[in-house]
């Protein structure tokens, strides 16, 4: 893990820790974009969990201590079957634990922001009570909401680009554009660093 800013093997002490969960990222159009284009910014610090993880077993205490060096938590994805891809969940499975991040003790993520930023093969009209998915995105992204509120988390608005696989080039880079400005928004300012 790097920091976009200095280059350093040590984890910052603050800032954005963007978690990045996609299993055929080489494939990616929408996710590889987003993601290039928000690793970059100062005070983010970017983990691709496939690219770390590729045997799927995860460095728990790693896991924690890059939890607890920062402000806020930024998890991307692309939706898969209404979720986060496999390893995405294992990660919280098996890092987001009693006593860690609830429970007694388990106070590590208390008052951090938890932003989800994640991509639909389905266009927006789909996700809608009369549309073929029948929920919307916020109806879906319950049980992450719901995490961040049991661990003491602010939720942020999630940042949704439906319709990801339809879209041109132009369109994703200026989804990207608008991608970049939102995790710079979560970002400390400098008197808050
Ligand atoms: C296994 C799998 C499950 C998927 N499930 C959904 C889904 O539930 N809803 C949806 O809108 N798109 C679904 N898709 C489409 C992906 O979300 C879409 O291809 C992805 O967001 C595009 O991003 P990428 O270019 O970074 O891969 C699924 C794709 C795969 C491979």
């Amino acid at each position: 893990m790097t920091n976009a800013s200095t280059g350093e093997m040590t984890p910052a002490t603050s800032g954005v820790l963007l978690v990045l969960a996609h299993p055929a990222l080489e494939r990616s159009r929408a996710n590889r974009t987003l993601a290039k284009t928000a690793k970059g910014l100062s005070g983010v610090t970017f983990k691709d969990l496939y690219e770390t993880y590729p045997d799927f077993v995860i460095d728990i205490e790693a896991e924690q201590a890059a939890l607890t060096a920062h402000n806020v938590v930024a998890l991307q994805f692309p939706l898969y079957w209404y979720s986060t891809p496999a390893l995405m969940k294992e990660w919280l499975d098996l890092v987001w634990l009693h006593g860690f991040a609830y429970g007694e003790g388990g106070e590590a993520l208390k008052g951090k922001k938890l932003f989800v930023a994640c991509t639909t093969g389905a266009s927006a009209k789909a996700y809608h009570a009369h549309g073929y998915n029948r929920f919307s995105m916020d109806e879906f992204l319950r049980p992450l909401e719901q995490t961040a509120h049991l661990c003491g988390m602010e939720w942020e608005t999630p940042f949704v680009v439906h319709g990801a696989a339809v879209k041109d080039d132009a369109a994703l880079k200026a989804e990207a554009e608008r991608y970049r400005a939102r995790v710079a928004s979560l970002l400390p300012t400098k008197t808050e660093a």
